[in-house]
């Protein structure tokens, strides 16, 4: 392997192994983080469910599920010392790249009206709102509306 690529960060297949890691870094990163159960039930159902890691160290990760025609990215994590270096972009370019390698012509995916960091991210790469799914997430007080995104690739 030459060094150049070793300093770059790399994707690979997330495995159920991987799942103590992956969970550290959810729940610090969201108030409501997913179970184990829901990247359990990811892994089984053969959703895409993918690692950037930087040598030893879990960088961030996301969920894409595949539909008829269209792709639904259900996570996409920076993990917090990472965040702000362009990894999330990197990781949303990777899925949109994934997401037309599975023949989809559209993709979609669900953001807090509250995550602004999110959000900026998304409309950077060419997402649109496109309605509002109410009541959709638990909050502090109650549930939050979520926003329903999604571009053509
Ligand atoms: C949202 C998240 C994935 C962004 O990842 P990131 O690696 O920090 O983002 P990047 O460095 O790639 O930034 C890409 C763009 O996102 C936007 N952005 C990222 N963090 C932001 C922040 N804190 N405030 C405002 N905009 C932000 C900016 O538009 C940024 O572009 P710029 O750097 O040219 O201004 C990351 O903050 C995260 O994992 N948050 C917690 C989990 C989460 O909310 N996931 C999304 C659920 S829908």
């Amino acid at each position: 392997m030459s060094a150049q690529l070793e300093t770059l960060p790399r994707f690979r297949p997330m495995r159920e192994a991987d799942l103590d890691g992956v969970l550290e870094v959810e729940n610090v990163i969201y108030p409501h983080p997913w179970s184990r159960g829901n990247f359990e039930d990811s892994l089984r159902a053969g959703y895409g469910c993918w690692l950037l890691e930087w040598r030893q160290a879990l960088v961030g990760y996301g969920v894409l599920m595949p539909g008829a025609g269209e792709a639904h990215l259900l996570n996409i994590s920076v993990a917090r010392d990472w965040q702000r270096q362009g990894h999330g972009r990197a990781l949303l370019d990777f899925f949109v790249a994934r997401s037309r390698e599975l023949r989809a012509t559209a993709l979609f995916l669900e953001v807090r009206p509250s995550n602004a960091a999110a959000r900026a991210l998304y409309a950077g790469q060419g997402f649109r709102e496109l309605g509002r799914r109410p009541h959709y997430y638990p909050a502090v007080a109650g549930r939050e509306d979520a926003i329903l995104m999604g571009r053509q690739l």
